[in-house]
């Protein structure tokens, strides 16, 4: 049995066959109808989702399958003091594979270790999102033909972005990928990926505050939201919170092929008269999530497809 906590739980040929899955699905969806039928998807978020818990759930039920859960802590027995590894052992009596969210780092590893089902980390605090970084790795081998060869631009909160952290950890093992590093002094990207994950690679990377500056370099711009929820004091947040608003004058800057992607939710780092550029990605990105969803919960149900 196998559960997914990082992306690195999966080699880059299991990655590459399970994006060419997903592709398939897209395709032919009429072909995996049923390939869960019976199959119960467990979803249990302690911390708020639109998109994750919403795309695993329709993807679940565009396979076949049902799906149970809760969406606050507040209506699960975490509100009576039950550990997170007892209410996954319980849960694993009822479903055949569970996807948690947790605000502390971690937690979804913990529910793994007692879990008799698949578990799927779908977000653990500000460490790491590895179903939204296989989300961002279809994006970009369907919008750019390649995930190898790319300058990417990662901006806004790279300190506390989980999404970021995750899609660093899977990009660095493909070749010829250029980093650079778009955020605020105190939102820099954490020291230890920069020496765990991209140092230990020999992987270059550069650091600058204005998007602008690098604008016309980048092959791709992944936008992030501020983490209002993580940080330790309101006036930080708001401090923070406009420093970076993409609109039509930045996006004269860019490369007319270079592709615009957010995990979402935004907030205002990118202006609503964006979203008719055509190089704008992420509602698509947020429909390629339910198709690699899709081909997460058949791989690890191990369905003959
Ligand atoms: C992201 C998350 O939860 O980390 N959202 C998502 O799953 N698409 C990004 C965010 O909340 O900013």
């Amino acid at each position: 049995m196998r559960h997914l906590m990082s992306p690195l739980d999966f080699s880059v040929e299991e990655l590459d066959k399970l994006l060419s899955l997903a592709a398939d699905i897209e395709k032919n969806p009429a072909k995996y109808a049923h390939k869960c039928d019976g199959k119960i998807l467990a979803t249990c978020f302690y911390e708020p989702s639109t998109r994750t818990r919403l795309s695993f759930e329709s993807a679940m039920l565009r396979l076949g399958g049902q799906v149970l859960g809760f969406s606050e802590a507040g209506s699960s027995s975490a509100a009576k003091g039950e550990s997170v590894s007892d209410t996954i052992r319980v849960i694993s009596c009822y479903a055949d594979i569970c996807a948690i969210r947790h605000p502390k780092e971690g937690a979804p590893l913990v529910g793994s270790t007692k879990s008799l089902i698949p578990i799927i980390n779908a977000g653990d605090g500000g460490h790491q999102h590895p179903t939204q970084t296989l989300t961002d790795l279809l994006t970009i081998k369907q919008k750019k033909g390649r995930l190898d060869n790319i300058t990417i631009g990662l901006c806004g909160d790279l300190k506390f972005g989980r999404t970021v952290h995750s899609l660093i950890q899977a990009l660095v093992r493909y070749s010829n990928v250029k980093f650079v590093l778009i955020s605020p002094e105190e939102l820099k990207l954490p020291s230890y990926i920069k020496e765990e994950v991209l140092d230990a690679n020999k992987v270059s990377y550069k650091e600058v505050e204005r998007m602008e500056d690098v604008m016309d370099s980048l092959d791709i711009l992944y936008m992030t939201r501020i983490q209002k929820e993580r940080f330790f004091n309101e006036e930080e947040y708001l401090r923070m919170k406009g420093f970076y608003i993409l609109d039509e004058a930045k996006m004269k800057l860019a490369k007319e092929d270079m592709i615009v992607m957010h995990p979402l939710p935004r907030v205002n780092e990118i202006s609503v008269n964006v979203d008719n550029d055509p190089r704008a990605c992420y509602f698509d990105q947020a429909q390629y999530g339910v198709y690699v969803r899709m081909a997460l919960i058949l791989t690890l149900l191990e369905v003959e497809v």
